[in-house]
């Protein structure tokens, strides 16, 4: 049995240890999963979070799955598609949590002849595969992103697509990482991120700690500072990307582009090609998040809006395409028409 360890999720022959995003920067502690609903409860309670991280979660989930059976082999078909299925219903915006579990189960379908044994180490090597060329492909956005980058840029970011959101190294702040292992100077400001506040509480904890200049502001501040000329760039991550490129992205994000746009700053977005799903044509069809009202009216336990209050909390925004400068992936940056650009770096890929 293999080891695995990133700063977002560890894999320990049994289990799945991931480090508790809900309690940083406050504190540092971690989870342990040993079972497949164990890890979907880690997805959807945001324990882990952020896209190509809940799909190798979900891997890991469905090694674990494996592992729980003790039935007849017959069983074994219906009892993985119940896993697959369960970790599926964790979240519906990312699409590579789906992208991952497909991958899983096609390997599974594939090796119908396995022992038990073997079963689990071929699926663990697949979720480990799936964590290192996450972390690759981080990497490739990175040094594609990173032309964009001039030195002395004031770059804006939301939420987190950074490590934490990633196995490693993140897609936005990828590319913010490699520029400035380039030697190119940057400030980076990075939004709040209202209502569960990934910007203030894990995006400038991950800067910080790799020493990369952050000002935190809220996120009703980013037309100000566009507007002072403090950001040349806005890149950000993405949940699910379309066919014709519009991008779904943390709540947010449409603003920050309407604002981008208001003032002639470029909007990218990066995100490996495991976030594009081209069986959604446009984003109408992308599944949006709805969120518990509480992580409204609270701020962890305190209460600050009336009882009673009513709420709407659509956890992402969908970007138009029209409205995105270019699409930084691990092939290099596809700019519109996406429908052309996206479906050439797919012809490219097999
Ligand atoms: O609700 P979250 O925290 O999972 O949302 C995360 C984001 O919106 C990220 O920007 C996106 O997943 C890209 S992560 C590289």
């Amino acid at each position: 049995m293999a080891r695995f360890k990133s700063i977002t999720l560890e894999w320990r022959e049994d289990r799945v240890i991931f480090i508790d995003q809900r309690k940083l920067p406050i504190e540092e502690v971690y989870v342990e999963c040993k079972t497949h609903e164990e890890v979907y409860g880690a997805i959807k309670d945001m324990v882990v979070r952020g896209a190509p991280a809940i799909g190798a979660s979900a891997a890991f989930g469905y090694v674990l799955g494996a592992m729980e059976f003790k039935k007849k082999p017959e069983e074994l078909a219906a009892h993985m598609k119940a896993v697959k299925d369960r970790l599926a219903g964790s979240r519906p915006t990312a699409v590579n949590l789906f992208w991952a579990l497909e991958r899983m189960e096609r390997l599974f379908a594939s090796t119908p002849s396995l022992s038990h044994d073997e079963l689990i180490k071929t699926l663990e090597r697949e979720a480990i595969a799936i964590s290192r060329e996450d972390i690759l492909t981080n990497m490739a956005i990175g040094m594609n992103g990173a032309s964009v980058v001039r030195d002395g840029d004031g770059i804006l970011t939301h939420c987190n697509a950074g490590a934490l959101a990633t196995v490693d190294y993140g897609t936005a702040l990828g590319v913010i990482r490699s520029a400035v292992e380039m030697g190119k100077r940057v400030r980076v400001y990075a939004d709040e991120t209202r209502p569960y506040l990934q910007g203030a509480r894990l995006t400038s904890w991950e800067l910080m700690k790799s020493c990369i200049d952050v000002t935190l502001i809220c996120d009703n501040m980013a037309g100000w500072i566009m507007k002072k000329g403090y950001v040349n760039l806005v890149v950000v991550g993405a949940d699910r990307i379309a066919a014709n490129g519009d991008s779904a992205n943390k709540i947010g994000t449409y603003s920050l582009a309407i604002l981008a746009q208001k003032h002639g700053i470029p909007f990218y977005i990066a995100a490996p090609l495991s976030t594009v799903d081209l069986s959604c044509n446009n984003g109408e069809e992308i599944p949006i998040e709805e969120r518990s009202h509480r992580e409204i009216t609270h701020i962890g336990e305190i209460r600050i809006a009336p009882e009673g209050v009513k709420c709407y909390n659509p956890a992402f925004d969908v970007t138009p395409w029209n409205m995105i400068t270019g699409i930084i992936t691990e092939k290099g940056i596809a700019r519109p028409p996406y429908d052309v650009s996206l479906a050439k770096m797919f012809e490219s890929t097999h």
